[in-house]
């Protein structure tokens, strides 16, 4: 289940929206531009929100994917509707769900779900140079320098899931965010 999950550009992103529930969640925009829609957040600075969907899309013990999708834009141009990234999402018992980002830590390619004979997830596995990692993202065998790079999840009263959305820089053992 590799995607294309290759780091976008430094450049400021607006009106965020995940492809897993196609729910808008708030905005974001550079200081030039002013705010674009409600509470923004600047990428690098503490993440973006998205709501992703509601937590009985999710099986207990059972990752699934989310491409996380929004418009990118900078101070002349709009590209709409692009891929930010993916995430993980495992719900772990009846109101607990863990969030990671699907980027590898070792060289950004896109770590997917590992099964056993059974068809139960049992981990993750990165296929570009074979990291692996358990399902809490703790790292296992392979170069990757890190563990799987963790997300704040919140879960709402009626279930709505929200991530907010990061990312890292690739290849060190310590955890920088980038914008
Ligand atoms: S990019 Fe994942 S192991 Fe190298």
């Amino acid at each position: 289940m590799a995607g294309d999950d290759t780091e976008p550009g430094r450049r400021t992103f607006l009106a965020v929206a995940a492809a897993g529930g196609c729910v808008i969640a708030g905005a974001v925009g550079a200081p030039a531009l002013g705010f674009v829609g409600a509470p923004a957040m600047a990428a690098g600075s503490g993440g973006l929100r998205f709501v992703v969907g509601k937590l009985d899309d999710l099986d207990v013990g059972v990752p699934k994917k989310f491409a996380i999708v929004g418009d990118q834009v900078d101070a002349w141009t709009r590209a709409p509707r692009r891929k930010l990234g993916s995430v993980w999402l495992e719900r772990t018992a009846d109101r607990e769900v863990r969030a990671l980002n699907v980027t590898c830590p070792h060289l950004g390619c896109a770590i997917d779900v590992v099964a056993d004979g059974a068809g139960k997830p049992t981990g993750y596995n990165c296929p570009c140079h074979d990291s692996n990692f358990e399902l809490s993202g703790k790292r296992g065998e392979g170069p990757s320098p890190r563990d799987m790079d963790p997300l704040p999840v919140e879960i709402a009263a009626d279930g709505t899931l929200t991530v907010t959305f990061k990312r890292f820089r690739i290849g060190t053992e310590s955890r920088e965010e980038v914008g």
